[in-house]
């Protein structure tokens, strides 16, 4: 049910300002009882004035009366206000935080299938939907369920059968409202996710917008982007006809409850049951109830969309956090060394597809490098990927240090090693801070020295404002050599036990890619490090060489044991060789 999951999905955090939220409930009830008694000193005035029975001094004091409860109410909201729309936007902060982290804590294979847009929607429009029932939703409630008790006693002391003809058409509401709330719900909940569908379109043509461009897709995703918006305004229009409708209804009521009050009402005045002044009073009430009346109706369509929304939440809310967090409770192991350990490792990213991985066994001593090579898809990337713990590994199959990645949990694993990702992805921030992502506490004089490691420093320097130059969206775009060169100072700054390096190279010159190996080699002369790469060239020094195929090790040696096996790798290295020479007679 939609409203015990909004429920269910707050309950944590009302509870953290219960004592705000019970003062603004407490405050509302004197407010609303000093509204009350407004009516009832207006009324005894009118009365005053019809038998002439009071003289100027007393109308003073009615007016003094009415102006000091007026007064006394218009604090007791004002600090009412302040305290419940407080409590919800702090709710609103913490809700938000929390859907972040948890969205940061998801097993990474999360989101091999969810469209970035739609998660983005989730984090703004759906929290601020929620946010609604907290505030105005919670404030307007409170206010109509605290007014009717108060106002109908009042009511019944005047004139119990007035008080039934004056509620009688307002009794339709309820079932008004419940009838438009339902619709309104599913409509709401039919534009919040085509809002996702768009968000996810315009966030993947802005970000893929060279490759929309190179292709010439400009017209055919703008007309693609039409028929969405249309649909959106489509379905909007069909929330808004049933929104149109519920209102106007909801007047027609109120204005049907006057006329027969008036009617009724007169008819006992003029029979002598009630005076003018108790009958000015009751209207008073009747009027002062007519907004929280729709104001009920309006909360009902808060709750249905903050119910809609929290649903799309709590999709996300309810997913487990990723087990390499090690946040289940389990054995837990640390490594002892930096060495690295496959044992007849099979691994497949979807019980329907076939292992990438199959029976890799393979052990890289700690300090020694390991190179591998292999045609596209071959299941070099897996391998690393299984080695940050990324994925999860089946227990007994993968080990680090001599311990089971399995118990290792995430952070200390992941503090060991420094990783360059094959796509390398840089922030919208400085290169310095890029550079120093890992590792927030490193100082300049660090950073310039990782940068002179990735060879990237010469360039950098060039730049307007050097290390301090924005990247992305507000600053320079780097060369794709360059990015991967910054990506590994960033690998480089964290100061690995383990390195991997993953096709971390294939931007930058072979002469280029010389060099920075070489540099490696002298830092990471007492660690392991792995790299992989599609040229020989770059793993042709390492301690050992695996040859991957089809997600099998299909050789493995150093470099002058696997030419003499004149299998793939030499092939490999003899095409490469051809393509160099042939480059440099070119050139
Ligand atoms: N997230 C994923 N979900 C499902 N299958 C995947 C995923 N990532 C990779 N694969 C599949 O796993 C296999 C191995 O992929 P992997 O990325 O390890 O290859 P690779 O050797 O790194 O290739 P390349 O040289 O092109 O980088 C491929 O068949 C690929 O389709
Ligand atoms: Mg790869």
């Amino acid at each position: 049910m939609a409203y015990s999951s909004l429920y269910h999905g707050l309950r944590p955090y009302l509870r953290k300002h219960w004592w705000r939220i019970t003062g603004g409930v407490l405050l509302l009830v004197g407010a609303n009882y000093y509204q009350v008694r407004v009516a009832t000193v207006v009324g005894q005035a009118s009365d005053a004035i019809k038998l002439g029975s009071a003289n100027a001094r007393d109308f003073v004091n009615y007016a003094l009366w009415v102006v000091g409860f007026t007064l006394i109410l218009a604090v007791c909201r004002l600090f009412m206000r302040l305290l419940i729309v407080g409590a919800s936007r702090d709710i609103e902060y913490r809700f938000r935080n929390d859907i972040y982290e948890k969205l940061l804590r998801l097993p990474p294979s999360y989101y091999d299938h969810q469209r970035t847009g739609d998660l983005i929607s989730k984090v703004t429009n759906d929290v601020e939907a929620v946010r609604m029932v907290l505030g105005p939703g919670v404030l307007q409630f409170s206010n109509s369920a605290i007014l009717f008790p108060i106002a109908i006693f009042q009511m019944l002391r005047i004139d119990p059968l007035l008080t039934v003809v004056a509620m009688l058409p307002m009794a339709a509401l309820p079932f008004v409202v419940n009838y438009y709330g339902n619709r309104i719900h599913q409509r709401f909940r039919r534009v919040q996710d085509h809002y996702s569908v768009i968000s996810a379109m315009v966030q993947e043509n802005l970000a893929g917008v060279r490759v929309v461009k190179a292709f010439c897709q400009e017209e055919p995703q703008i007309r693609l982007f039409d028929q969405l918006n249309d649909e959106y305004v489509r379905r909007n229009m069909s929330l808004a006809k049933i929104q149109s409708a519920f209102f106007p209804m909801l007047h027609t009521i109120a204005g049907v409850a006057v006329v027969v009050l008036l009617w009724a009402g007169a008819s006992h005045v003029v029979t002598g049951r009630i005076t003018v002044g108790r009958l000015v009073e009751f209207s008073l009430i009747q009027l002062m109830l007519f907004w929280p009346m729709m104001a009920f109706g309006w909360t009902v369509s808060l709750l249905q969309r903050g119910a809609a929304s929290m649903e799309r939440i709590r999709e996300v809310m309810v997913l487990e956090d990723d087990p390499a967090l090690g946040s289940r409770a389990g054995r837990v192991s640390l490594p002892q060394d930096s060495s690295v350990e496959f044992r007849n490792l099979t691994f497949r990213y979807t019980p329907d597809r076939p292992p990438a991985l199959r029976g890799i066994t393979l052990k890289v001593p700690a300090g020694s490098s390991l190179g591998v090579v292999g045609p596209t898809g071959s299941g070099k990337s897996t391998l690393a990927l299984l080695i940050a713990k990324i994925y999860p590994t089946p227990p007994g199959q993968l080990f680090v240090g001599g311990a089971d990645v399995c118990e290792i949990p995430a952070t200390e694993l992941r503090k060991r090693l420094g990783i360059v990702f094959q796509e390398p992805f840089l922030f919208s921030d400085t290169i310095a801070n890029n550079i120093a992502f890992g590792a927030p506490t490193a100082t300049r004089e660090q950073i310039i020295e990782v940068a002179r490691l990735a060879h990237i420093a010469h360039e950098i320097e060039q730049f307007p404002h050097g290390y301090d130059t924005m990247l992305g969206e507000r600053g320079i775009n780097l060369s794709g050599g360059q990015k991967q060169r910054t990506a590994l100072a960033r690998a480089i700054l964290r100061d690995p036990e383990i390195l991997i390096l993953d096709d971390a190279l294939s931007a930058v010159d072979t002469e280029t890619e010389a060099r920075i190996i070489e540099s490696l080699r002298e830092i990471m002369r007492q660690r392991t490090t792995i790299v992989i790469a599609h040229r020989i060239s770059a793993v042709m020094h390492c301690d050992n060489i695996i040859v991957l195929d089809g997600g099998e090790i299909v050789e493995q040696g150093n470099h002058e044991a696997l030419l003499a096996l004149g299998g793939l790798y030499a092939r490999l290295y003899e095409k490469q060789q051809l393509a160099d020479s042939l480059e440099r007679e070119v050139g």
